[in-house]
């Protein structure tokens, strides 16, 4: 695809050599990810920062990837603080503030809804997350992890096995990271979730499709057995119409460290979008998990900036001034990469 000027809505606009693309620009970003040198090819330009649902993350490492790129970030959070929750339609919000922005990340709670902006937006708009359809850019970076991460037992995206765990019927992240998987071959998924909260089958029959296993469970231990990746979830509480629904399926799957000692294989690598529900009645991933040197999620959130950063180094077409506007770093930056 050309990704200079695009808009990023959903992972189906990807062909495998794009992603290639994206992660070989986001591995270019290290340095700059890793405080070791500065660039300031954004310089002057302003990211346009709208999230009208709850997030800490994709909000925060948007808003970081932009600034480490030199540019500023405007942010409007919550419908509250927004003309919208005067009666202002999606169309004319997109069309006052693609004014003030040269990019948009956007987070909405329907589906739909960034397309719908997008489409009357005068710049580029990233899908931040629109309702329980898609977050591209998490399974990007879902994806960005889980090549790393497996390399070392020499395992590829191709040939992955991978559990995914939980809310399978809401998670965005995880609907955006099977419809990825599809331009890869011959991976094995296994599906584990209550039986409400399966995979949109959709989404199974297009992996089916395109040549990958797809098993379908509701019981944890056999299901993570033999995989690469356990990819857990959490339960989607502001999609149902009730706590008291959501609480039927809250602590369904529980991963801690006895569990993952008796039944998982030695190397395999365990990944969440966050945020994990570490209430006591949740507790998808257990807190006794991190000391697990194969708990990768916190790498996992650190790769959001590098996928993100190479985004809008594509949508803005700077990728080759990246290195020329840049020097080393003045302040102490040791220790945490
Ligand atoms: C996810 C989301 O918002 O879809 N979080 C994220 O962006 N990292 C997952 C979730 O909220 O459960």
């Amino acid at each position: 695809m050309q990704f200079s000027g695009s808009h990023i809505l959903s992972v189906q606009q990807f062909e495998r050599d794009d992603v290639e693309r994206i992660f070989s620009v986001a591995d270019r970003m290290q340095p700059y990810a890793h405080r070791r040198r500065v660039t300031g090819v954004l310089d002057g330009a302003i990211l346009g920062s709208m999230f009208f649902e709850p997030s800490t993350r994709t909000r925060v490492s948007f808003g970081s990837a932009f600034n480490l790129l030199g540019g500023e970030v405007r942010e409007t959070t919550g419908f509250e603080n927004s003309a919208i929750a005067k009666g202002e339609s999606l169309y004319d919000t997109a069309r006052v503030l693609s004014g003030y922005s040269d990019v948009i990340a956007m987070r909405h709670p329907e589906v739909g809804s960034v397309g719908e902006f997008a489409a009357a937006s005068r710049v580029p708009v990233i899908n931040g997350g629109d309702g329980s359809n898609e977050h591209p850019s998490q399974a990007l970076l879902d994806l960005y992890t889980i090549r790393s991460e497996i390399a070392a037992s020499g395992r590829t995206i191709d040939q992955l096995r991978i559990a995914m765990v939980g809310d399978l019927r809401y998670g965005r992240t995880v609907h955006s990271l099977c419809k990825l998987l599809c331009a890869f071959k011959g991976v094995q998924i296994v599906l584990v979730a209550p039986q409400a909260l399966q995979m949109p089958p959709e989404i199974v029959e297009s992996l089916r499709s395109t040549g990958h296993k797809v098993l379908e469970s509701d019981r944890l231990e056999e299901s993570i057995a033999h995989v690469d990746i356990v990819y857990s979830t959490r339960i989607q509480e502001e999609r149902f119409s009730s706590q008291e629904e959501a609480d039927l399926y809250r602590g369904r799957f529980r991963l801690n460290q006895s569990i993952y000692t008796h039944h998982c294989e030695p190397n395999t690598v365990i990944m969440h979008p966050l945020p994990r529900d570490s209430r006591e009645h949740a507790r998808e991933l257990d807190d006794d998990l991190n000391d697990n040197p194969n708990l990768a999620i916190f790498r996992q959130a650190d790769n959001g900036i590098l996928v993100r950063m190479a985004l809008f180094a594509l949508i803005l077409d700077v990728v080759d001034q990246v290195d020329k506007h840049a020097r080393d770093v003045n302040w102490y930056t040791g220790g945490r990469f």
